[in-house]
């Protein structure tokens, strides 16, 4: 019989990849709060209007990407695709706004797209992000990707480039959208059916089209920090004088646009470089959603956010060394597993990583798993050892031994590994 697998695109992460994972897992949640972030966490399953409404009607995600399926109550639901959609709706169901002036939620957890896999590209992946309600920037704007940068660097990931953009609001867009929509109908047979289509319905997202003909009539296309207004143009020159003063490098990047509807003002994306990282190169897209929260129907608030791609960032990281998983190993003669099993809780109950192989066998075949656990030191115990009330603790990798009283034994084992290991 054939064994079942995993959903095409959706990943087992085997223990061994795990410090990888924890790695950078506990670096963010640092990292989010040295600037002042909390933690929230929404369910992986949301109503599907939420997400037609905040990501939009004519984006790749809502026509193509949801996982969506009715349930047994005959309630459309969908696997959430991103978490912003998520974060405004807790943000208004729990009145959070009525509370606090300005929130900062930060998230970590497994998004779903139906995309085509590839290397970077997965039908269930992990975001790290961030979400920040009522500051309208554009300081905030230049902290949040200052701090996506240094968080970047403190994991060693250095080749990185932030590219910037906005998208303007109101007015803004509207001029703008006229001017593209008169540059792009002469092309309009050129055009992909999908971008024919938006042409229609939502003309900006034509420039995020990744078929090749749309891409080069894309890049002749007008730009939209041509047509910004005053205040759009001083929050985007605020955003720029910001990055330069924190030191954090950036370009501006006018075609960048990104596949989301929410988006107004400020946009960005922190693009990797080397490693394993193939075509799917962007480590982290954000960006501000000034008018997003009103129209999931709260109060006009400002917002503005970023998601890492966990899975992208660890292609970029490189392999790096890994930390055994245990610091001992008990290796006992059979007929003894008693004095193994106390000693165990003992050494565990002291804050120590310790392990043993509890079906028994010959000294022998305990000592290779021993070896091959990769913990420091081994734990041996005979009738000899039990009599005198000791423990033979020899080194696994040097060699050595020397027999020490079970007195006392946790702490000075646990002192002699933090030393070895400082
Ligand atoms: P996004 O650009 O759709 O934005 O996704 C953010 C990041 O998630 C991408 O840069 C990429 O690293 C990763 N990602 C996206 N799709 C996949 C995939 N299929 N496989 C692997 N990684 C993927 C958002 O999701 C917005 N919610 C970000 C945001 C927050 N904007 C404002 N607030």
């Amino acid at each position: 019989m054939s064994i079942l697998r995993a959903v095409k695109g959706m990943n087992d992460v085997l223990p061994e990849d795990i410090p990888r994972w924890r790695r950078i897992e506990g670096l963010f949640w640092d990292t989010v709060a040295r600037y002042g972030y909390g933690e929230v966490r929404t369910p992986v399953v949301e109503p599907t209007p939420l997400f037609v409404r905040s990501i939009g009607e004519a984006t790749d995600i809502v026509e193509k990407e949801m996982y969506t399926f009715v349930d047994k109550g005959n309630d459309t639901l969908t696997l959430r695709p991103e978490g912003t959609a998520s974060a405004v709706r807790a943000y208004l169901e729990h009145s959070v706004g009525g509370r606090e002036p300005v929130t900062k939620w930060a998230y970590l957890g497994p998004m779903f797209r139906r995309e085509r896999p590839a290397r970077g590209r997965y039908r269930q992946f992990w975001q790290a992000g961030a979400e920040v309600f009522g500051d309208p920037g554009p300081y905030t704007d230049a902290e949040m990707i200052d701090m996506i940068v240094s968080m970047m660097r403190r994991l060693g990931v250095a080749d990185v480039e932030v590219l910037v953009n906005s998208l303007g609001s109101g007015d803004t867009r509207a001029r703008y959208l006229e001017a593209l929509v008169r540059y792009l109908e002469p092309h309009e047979a050129s055009l992909s059916e999908d971008s024919r289509r938006r042409l229609r319905t939502n003309p900006l997202r034509v420039l995020d089209s990744k078929a090749a003909d749309d891409r080069a009539i894309a890049a002749a296309a007008p730009r939209i920090l041509d047509y910004l207004g005053d205040e759009d143009r001083a929050h985007f020159d605020g955003l720029c004088a910001t990055l330069e003063a924190l030191g954090t490098p950036y370009r501006v990047e006018p075609t960048l646009v990104r596949g989301l509807d929410y988006y107004s003002r400020t946009l960005f994306e922190v693009v990797g470089h080397g490693g394993e990282l193939g075509a799917q190169n962007t480590l982290c897209g954000g960006g501000r959603y000034d008018g997003l929260v009103e129209a999931l129907g709260g109060a006009a608030t400002p917002g503005l956010g970023f998601a890492i791609g966990l899975e992208r960032l660890l292609l970029v990281m490189g392999a790096g060394e890994t930390a055994p998983a245990l610091d001992v190993f008990v290796v006992y003669r059979p007929g003894l597993e008693r004095e193994a099993s106390t000693l165990l809780k003992a050494l565990r109950d002291g804050g120590l990583r310790a392990d043993a192989d509890l079906r028994g066998g010959s000294l022998k075949s305990q000592f290779r798993r021993a070896d091959k656990s990769g913990a420091r030191l081994g734990l041996v115990i005979g009738p000899d050892e039990v009599e005198r009330a000791a423990v033979t603790v020899k080194d696994l990798r040097g060699g050595e031994q020397e027999t020490l009283p079970r007195d006392g034994l946790v702490p000075r084992l646990a002192e002699r590994l933090a030393r070895e290991t400082a």
